[in-house]
């Protein structure tokens, strides 16, 4: 229930993402004028940042069910058949990770998409019939973590394409300070601003790093989470003043030792620190691109000078 309770259920108890809520209340004000279905939501961008929540909060806004499944999850066109067939009118389907549904089951959300109807196939061989479905309007949310994931023509059935960004501090520092409202703890300002600020713009690792925060507080006895605390808590963590950990250290330093610095292509980063190209890509590498950690080239990925300074390294000759 904690858990629950933790995501905001109103764009206005929303905080952040000012250009994606602006955008979509006056989406949401106007479907809700002609008292129709929003039109279907892409929302993209780095995991973390809320994009589950925001799906939640459109169906809140808009007064309808909200119904929720992933695109790992739905392995045949049946399995989705039975989802579009039990929606009401004006539901929000949220679909996680979109660009991993399988390409078969991605063509009968077309004309669901498209025409609110829905293509099946009844029985095998001579006998088979196609019969078609129709469907209430609806509204799909997608979520991945680049648009360019979709195949263009899932792409180009979204109305609405609504990219999150990583958070501002203050933005997090808000988020900490009303999470920590909710676990009814005090929390001191400097305690809040250090784990927004070192919290790679995302509000899932705030909360996560005030939660373990919360803990040794706890355990200490303080009545208020302290600055001290809270740097001990991140050094504990292998959480460093900038806010990268463990994985982002290996990733530079495997970079720099291993390659000189780049460019050094993708696969071959992956390979050597033992993690997944997809998992470098969409987890680690937007946050120090962003940053300015590390370029991308045609070539591959280079370190960049601000990424030597961090780790007090002269950058090497060319
Ligand atoms: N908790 C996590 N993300 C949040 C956000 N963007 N606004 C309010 N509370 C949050």
């Amino acid at each position: 229930a904690e858990e629950l309770s933790l995501r905001p259920q109103l764009l206005k108890q929303y905080i952040g993402q000012h250009n994606a809520k602006e955008n979509l209340s006056i989406f949401i004000e106007a479907a809700k004028m002609r008292n129709e279905a929003l039109d279907h939501v892409l929302l993209y961008g780095p995991p973390g940042l809320g994009k589950t929540t925001m799906a939640q909060i459109i169906a809140n806004e808009m007064g309808v069910q909200f119904k929720q499944t992933s695109g790992p999850a739905i392995e045949r066109s049946g399995d989705l058949a039975a989802i579009l067939s039990s929606l009401e009118v004006g539901d929000v389907l949220f679909i996680d990770e979109i660009h991993r549904l399988p390409r078969a089951v991605e063509e009968i959300l077309y004309p669901g998409m498209e025409d609110f109807c829905l293509d099946i196939v009844i029985g095998q061989g001579p006998s088979a019939r196609s019969v078609q479905l129709d469907l209430p309007p609806f509204t799909l949310i997608g979520a991945t973590t680049r648009a360019g994931l979709l195949s263009a023509p899932l792409r180009d059935r979204f109305g609405v394409l609504s990219r999150l960004e990583f958070y501002e501090v203050v933005d997090l520092c808000a988020i900490v300070e009303r999470t920590a409202e909710i676990f009814q703890v005090e929390i001191d300002k400097a305690a809040a601003l250090e784990m927004a600020r070192r919290s790679r713009g995302t509000p899932r690792i705030a909360n996560r790093l005030l939660k373990r925060v919360r803990d040794i507080s706890q355990v200490k006895g303080e009545t208020s989470i302290s600055i001290e605390t809270t740097q001990k808590a991140l050094q504990m963590l292998q959480v460093d003043q900038e806010g990268l950990d463990h994985i982002d250290h290996k990733l530079l330093l495997a970079m720099m030792d291993g390659f000189k610095g780049g460019p050094v292509g993708l696969d071959t980063i992956a390979a050597s620190i033992g993690e997944e190209s997809q998992t470098i890509e969409d987890v680690y590498e937007p946050y120090l691109l962003q940053q300015g950690f590390i370029q991308r080239t045609p070539r591959g990925r280079l370190v960049t000078p601000k990424a030597y300074a961090h780790f007090e390294r002269e950058v090497p000759e060319a």
